[in-house]
């Protein structure tokens, strides 16, 4: 079986699964959580920008299971660069609790809020108010000093490419315990897993099934592995993972599926070659490609497309 807990560079243990909630309504999140919580989920990825961390307490207050036993992780949100603490304290605040088990960096990018706007800041001619002077190191020396306080027991990163990351490793005095990105048979990233490996950091798959209209769930290799262990596409996506190092973060507000993504179920060598080989067949797509305007330095991270659409206004509400 794959495993069902990795440890972290800290020396803490993650469980391999956690719920995601991104895109969970306030008006659903918190039954999600409380269900999963009740059928055995021990880990709940959360950030301040989906704006339900308030709804997350109370699903984690309801379910009955005490705090120590739960992973919770949530996240800097981008317009708080300047003041990682007010971040952390309005986190700590909504979900109700002394500390998170992870804080991570949620973009590398810094916005600059103003009167529009205190989360997704603009400028007036319509791209998003990015300080492209802003230096990260910044952001991780002041996630340094959250760990130091006891805030959050390890801190991390997400959305960071392999030149960002060697960037930030020129000053950082604690090596980040995990880079949260996408991740899934589309976008396996390999060469991040490898410098991340090297370094021990831990990678979690955010979009693990390819989030809403997924573009995975009806590929024919994925449904033909499906088949042969007779299990749904998504519990074969959400057992690749943790089978290649990785924690993986299936969002659902449905308990059924909130059940099922829990089970994980052993893939052989050839599964994997084949689900390890389907970007590189040609198949490499991004699902969340957030549009500041700004290159993240993935391979396939295209700033000037996301700039044009930007223009057009053709991000979503909460990106
Ligand atoms: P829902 O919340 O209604 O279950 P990702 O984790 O890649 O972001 O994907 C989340 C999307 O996948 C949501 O639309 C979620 O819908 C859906 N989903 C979650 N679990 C499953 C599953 N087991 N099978 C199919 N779709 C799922």
């Amino acid at each position: 079986m794959p495993s069902t807990s990795f440890k972290l560079n800290t020396g803490a243990e993650i469980p391999s699964v956690g719920l995601g909630t991104w895109q969970a309504q306030p008006g659903e999140v918190a039954i999600a959580v409380e269900h999963a919580l009740r059928s055995g989920y021990r880990h709940v990825d959360c950030a301040l920008i989906y704006q339900n961390e308030k709804e997350v307490g109370t699903g984690i207050a309801n379910s009955g299971v005490p705090r120590s036993e739960v992973f919770l992780t949530s996240k800097l949100w981008n317009s708080f660069h300047d003041n990682v603490q007010k971040s952390i304290d309005q986190t700590l605040a909504d979900l109700g609790v002394e500390s998170v088990d992870l804080f991570l960096v949620h973009w590398p990018v810094r916005l600059v809020p103003n009167e529009g706007s205190e989360l997704f800041p603009m400028n007036a001619d319509g791209t998003r108010a990015v300080d492209k002077d802003w230096d990260q190191a910044k952001t991780w020396a002041a996630m340094e000093e959250v760990l130091a306080q006891g805030k959050a027991k390890a801190i991390g990163v997400s959305n960071w490419s392999i030149p960002y990351l060697e960037k930030l490793s020129q000053t950082w005095e604690v090596v980040p315990a995990v880079n949260q990105v996408e991740l899934h048979p589309f976008n396996p990233q390999h060469e991040l897993k490898a410098w991340c490996d090297k370094r021990g950091i831990l990678l979690e798959a955010y979009c693990p099934l390819g989030s809403t209209n997924s573009p995975l769930l009806s590929d024919p290799e994925l449904n033909q592995i499906a088949e042969k262990h007779g299990v749904s596409p998504a519990t074969i996506l959400i057992s690749y993972q943790p089978a290649r190092g990785v924690v993986v973060l299936p969002k659902s507000v449905s308990k059924g599926r909130i059940e099922q993504n829990l089970k994980l179920i052993d893939l052989d060598e050839s599964d994997m070659e084949v689900l390890n080989g389907m970007a590189a067949k040609g198949k490499q797509q991004r699902v969340n490609t957030p549009l500041f305007g700004w290159d993240l330095g993935f391979d396939d991270w295209y700033p000037e497309q996301a700039t044009a659409k930007l223009a057009r206004g053709g991000y979503n509400k909460t990106w």
